[in-house]
């Protein structure tokens, strides 16, 4: 088979390494990939988003299977032009990739399905949505409703917090359409934990757990990030809270797909707040999480080609899904000054030193000469995998350690249990 995946970044390096180890792919693609990517499948220079240009390529190249990595594609209506050229693709269509494209969408189609979720109201005036600063309490949670790159929510600790991050998304239209309408949540306490889980229209199968480190420094301190690290399988789900989840969201939610006519084909990523009440939900992403998929993928046995197949035929059920015991821990190396602005084209070295069994996923770099060079604020995430989770982490960081370039910063407690629920 011809396969191409779509995006660039360490999510991409994770799906492209598995699906290299396919021996029913005969040639793997990846549009645009990165240095890390170009060793498992051949790099095309077109971006993620360039909707007309991806589907040329498929049709030219006869594409057997596209896999869309990113979101925004996905929202542009990747899915929905590469089926009608005939590609197969797996990820949601336009329709259902709403899910994560209109935060207020996602809350209605919760409310309607009574899966447990934060209390909400939403907003499309900024004076009403100024007078109800403060309705559900400190911190206020406020989300602008449309992509925003993972910045569009804001946990605003007082009414002039709120105010100014009012003014921001509302007023000033930092996130542009994205904050025509503000969704306001009630603040949800409680440990995070991520849930990917393969999707289609007769089933939804949960992956492995991963935990998330959002947080630039260590002990969840300074912005939000895209992720900082992860590990796999998450140390807080028990199978009482699995049970809890697969009854209380996971089957809830494969029938409301049902209901509302959602065919929905691809991962759905669910970003879970496990609270004294149970687990509710704080978000869906309609694909891998990155740098949960690192982790995830680290550990899955079964051939993922033969996953996304079955999942664009409606065949999930008939696939057994089987995964490593070994636990994965995937450490994140970032540019110096990430989140906030930060310099390209540091060379990277030690990439070669690095333990044979330790997957070194490439997120932002690209090819200079002989050089491998860093090219985004996500660099590299190192991913070990060892029987005990301890050992992950070991081998995680002594691997980090070989690795260096300038400005490098990474997190020093992934895979530490920070909360306890
Ligand atoms: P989202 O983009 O919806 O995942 O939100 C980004 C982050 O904001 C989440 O990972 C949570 O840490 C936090 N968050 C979002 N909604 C809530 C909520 N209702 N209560 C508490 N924290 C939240
Ligand atoms: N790591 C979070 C995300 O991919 O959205």
């Amino acid at each position: 088979m011809k396969v191409l995946v779509v995006g660039g970044g360490g999510r991409e390096h994770a799906i492209a390494w598995k699906l290299a180890q396919s021996p029913k792919i005969d040639k793997l693609y990846c549009a645009p990939g990165n240095a890390g990517i170009a060793q498992v499948a051949e790099c095309v220079d077109i971006g993620a988003e360039d909707i007309d240009g991806i589907v040329a390529f498929a049709q030219e190249n006869k594409i057997d299977l596209a896999v869309i990595g990113p979101e925004v594609p996905l929202a542009m209506g990747i899915t929905d032009r590469l089926e009608a050229a005939g590609v197969k693709t797996f990820g949601p269509n336009a329709k259902c990739s709403q899910l994560e494209a209109s935060k207020s969408f996602t809350k209605a189609f919760l409310a309607r399905h009574d899966i447990p979720t934060a209390k909400y109201t939403e907003y499309t005036d900024i004076d009403e949505l100024k007078k109800a600063i403060g309705i559900y309490g400190y911190p206020m949670v406020l989300k602008a409703d449309g992509l925003a790159a993972g910045k569009g929510v804001v946990l605003a600790e007082d009414a002039a917090q709120a105010e100014a991050a009012i003014d921001e998304m509302m007023g000033a239209k930092v996130f542009g359409a994205a904050g025509d309408k503000v969704v306001v949540e009630e603040c949800l306490l409680g440990v995070e934990a991520s849930m990917l889980c393969f999707v289609d229209e007769t089933a939804i199968i949960p992956m492995e757990s991963a935990q998330d480190y959002k947080r630039i420094f260590d002990g969840d301190k300074g912005p939000n990030t895209g992720g900082m690290g992860t590990y796999s399988p998450s140390l807080v789900f028990t199978d009482e809270l699995q049970q809890q989840i697969n009854d209380r969201i996971l089957q809830p939610t494969l029938k409301g797909f049902q209901e509302d006519g959602l065919d929905f084909k691809g991962v759905l990523f669910i970003g879970l707040m496990i609270t004294k009440d149970g687990p509710k939900v704080i978000e869906f992403n309609n694909r891998f999480g990155d740098p949960e998929a690192q982790s995830v993928l680290a550990r899955l046995d079964t051939d993922l080609l033969d996953i996304f197949v079955a999942a664009t035929e409606n065949k999930l059920n008939d696939i057994d899904i089987k995964w490593k015991d070994d636990k994965a821990v995937c450490v994140v190396m970032a540019s110096g000054g990430y989140p906030g602005s930060y310099e390209k084209g540091k060379v990277i070295t030690g990439l070669d030193d690095v333990d044979e069994d330790v997957i070194v996923f490439h997120a932002g770099t690209k090819k200079a000469g002989d050089d491998i060079v860093t090219s985004g604020g996500r660099v590299l995430g190192v991913t070990a995998l060892a029987a005990t989770h301890d050992e992950a982490r070991a081998k995680a960081f002594a691997n980090v350690e070989k690795i260096s370039f300038e400005g490098a910063q990474y997190r020093k407690d992934i895979g530490k249990i920070l909360h306890e629920i």
